[in-house]
């Protein structure tokens, strides 16, 4: 039966997504529509327009989207002026003979290909990045003059990154997944996270599952989370344990928020974090509205001091 998980802060788009699987539509299809509603959402501050800028006030934006059937697959980082960095993925991924396009290239390529364009930074995230620009005592002029802005960063930079994911299985069994984010809020231009390294924030493989993380990217990007999970899967572990075992990776490594949804071939899903309260949602042709639910909590141990 056809369904799509996605965070949380998915919600809203999964019905959109849901229509395109209820007609017979591809699970790749259904992922970038959700993604593109959240992209063109100026009320989430963790994607797209009105996505959170980098310590210079650049919207950076990076996608990926993952066909699990053909194993193809298309990603951008530090995409800046376009409003759906998630089909400038996919248009990488059918349209070039790459996978990945970054920076002033994936611009080059949004603008060749006649993706649309728009100014991300609004009004609101401007003045919260002014504030907190202020609140480390700076100003626009004065980090645009900075040579080093690393001291900056290291000031501006707090616990948000958020980001939307999308993972769906359609009629035909086949899976894909989307991620597309503004990444860490305030941070140092050009800083590239999960999202749009395929394996680490992404992936799916239509024989075993899919999975896709937010949170501290750079945590996914170090035990190349969606993939493990995606292995984890082919090797018979429940999407339970799985989502439980790659936040259990996670914890090993640092002390930061990670959350990781999973999805089997057959359509069970699961969803686990390192914080309270966190939600996942999913929705399948059956239901009227996307279920929110709560997602596994695997704490990190106490460690024991080294002195
Ligand atoms: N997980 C999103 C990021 O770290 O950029």
């Amino acid at each position: 039966m056809p369904v799509i998980v996605a965070s949380g802060n998915g919600a809203s788009a999964l019905p959109a997504g849901m229509r395109i699987l209820a007609r017979g539509g591809s699970a790749l299809d259904a992922v970038e529509a959700c993604a593109k509603i959240i992209e063109a959402d100026t009320t989430d501050t963790s994607v797209g327009r009105g996505g959170k800028p980098n310590v210079l006030g650049e919207v950076e934006l990076d996608a990926s989207i993952v066909d699990g059937t053909t194993h193809r697959t298309g990603a951008v980082a530090a995409l800046t002026g376009y409003l759906h960095p998630i089909s400038v993925a996919r248009a990488v991924m059918e349209r070039t003979p790459h996978v990945f396009i970054v920076g002033e290239g994936a611009a080059r390529f949004a603008r060749e290909i006649g993706a649309e364009r728009t100014q991300n930074l609004t009004p609101s995230t401007r003045k919260l990045w002014v504030e907190r620009l202020r609140s480390v005592g700076e100003t626009p002029s004065s980090i645009r003059r900075r040579t080093k802005l690393l001291p900056v960063v290291r000031k501006t930079v707090r616990e948000e990154r958020g980001t939307v994911n999308f993972l769906a299985l359609d009629r035909r069994g086949d899976i894909a997944s989307a991620v597309t984010t503004s990444g860490w809020a305030y941070k140092y231009p050009g800083r590239v996270g999960d999202s749009p390294v395929v394996g680490a924030g992404n992936y799916s493989d239509s024989r075993y599952g899919a999975a896709a993380c937010t949170g501290y990217g750079e945590l996914a990007i170090r035990s190349v989370t969606a993939k493990t999970a995606v292995d984890r899967l082919a090797a018979g572990m429940p999407p339970d344990m799985v989502a439980r075992a790659a936040i259990a990776d996670a914890n090993e490594l640092e002390d930061a928020a990670f959350n990781i949804v999973v999805l089997s071939p057959k359509g069970v899903h699961a969803s686990a974090t390192n914080r309270e309260g966190r939600r996942y949602v999913w929705m399948t042709t059956q239901m009227e509205e996307p279920m929110l639910a709560a997602r596994i909590v695997v704490r990190r141990a106490a460690r024991l001091s080294r002195s």
